[in-house]
């Protein structure tokens, strides 16, 4: 397998100036089980974080509520200052235990997180700010609001939603430019394809959270294997390439709290797929959905 290089991804301009090499990283790993406190292994986690600007990987996603606090933390703690790595955090949900999560889109909330952020990343803005989710008990306008005025202060760059469909994103446009989407998506889960060619036909960032189907896809003995044994790579490194040639504007975001895997993943950005592969293996992930 080649030199792991992020930039073989090809690069993508958030924002439309923000540029970043498309393979990124996901820090939700770095945290303990359930997402919760402090990982397990600290010095893995730490190693994984050292490791990713020589990997060439430049666009690092996290959110408040990974730990809560601990992913950003840890993440300002080893890789501040950051130089060209561009840094997109969350707010919107809030922990009460382990693998519990619950919306607060208040924007008192919104804008205090903002600024914790900012905190503990060790910025004076934030490059990629996103909505973890859209509050359901708070008025979506209230919510998109907040955000412009974060835009305006210059508390953050640009900004993002999570877990939306087409009709919310036109909906975010009206109050400020949408410069990315996060929404669950692999080879074996497309329920957000038509969001994918709204985000592609109009230079929106796609971020699909859970590239690997949160591990799944990186198991061998698949119906893909054939094609992962034809490339010599892993079965997760497959997923990734299939991911990342499925749209130029694929930003994904594979996580893992262990260096090794990150060296893995990253590797796949040299994997250029045939096109009878890449059509093979989207029949054979709508299939296994
Ligand atoms: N917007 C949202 O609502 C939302 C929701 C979930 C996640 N996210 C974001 O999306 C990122 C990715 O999602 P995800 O972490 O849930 O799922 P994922 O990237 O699909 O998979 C992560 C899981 O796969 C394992 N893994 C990663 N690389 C591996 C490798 N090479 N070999 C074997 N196992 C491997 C990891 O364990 P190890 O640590 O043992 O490697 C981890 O359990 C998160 O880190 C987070 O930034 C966003």
């Amino acid at each position: 397998m080649t030199q792991a290089d992020a930039s073989l991804s090809g690069q993508f301009a958030i924002g439309g100036d923000l540029t970043v090499n498309r393979l990124g990283f996901g820090a939700m790993r770095i945290t303990g089980k359930g997402i919760w406190g402090e990982p397990a292994d600290a010095e893995e986690a730490v190693r994984t974080l050292k490791r990713l600007p020589e990997l060439g990987v430049d666009f690092i996603d996290t959110a408040d509520s990974y730990g809560p606090e601990v992913s950003e933390r840890l993440i300002g703690q080893v890789l501040a200052p950051y130089g060209k790595t561009v840094l997109a955090t969350k707010a919107g949900l809030v922990r009460t235990g382990p693998d519990q999560w619950h919306q607060v889109g208040r924007p008192e909330y919104l804008r205090q997180e903002v600024h914790m952020s900012m905190r503990r990343l060790k910025v004076e803005r934030i490059d990629l700010w996103q909505l973890h989710r859209i509050d359901s008990q708070v008025p979506a306008s209230e919510q998109f609001d907040a955000i412009a005025s974060f835009i305006k202060e210059g508390l953050i760059r640009h900004a993002g939603l999570s877990e939306v469909g087409v009709d919310e994103i036109k909906a975010a446009q009206k109050y400020f430019p949408v410069a990315t989407v996060q929404n669950r998506y692999n080879l074996t889960n497309r329920a957000s394809e038509a969001v994918l060619d709204y985000c592609e036909a109009n230079s929106i960032g796609f971020i699909p959270w859970s590239p690997l189907a949160a591990g799944s896809l990186t198991q061998p003995g698949s119906a893909f294997d054939a094609i992962v044994k034809k490339y010599e790579a892993t079965a997760g490194q497959i997923a990734l390439a299939w991911t990342l040639k499925r749209s130029k504007v694929m930003l994904p975001i594979p996580g893992t709290g262990k260096a090794a895997h990150a060296e893995e993943n990253v590797a796949a950005a040299a994997i250029k797929l045939s096109d009878e592969d890449f059509v093979t293996l989207d029949r054979l992930g709508r299939a296994a959905a």
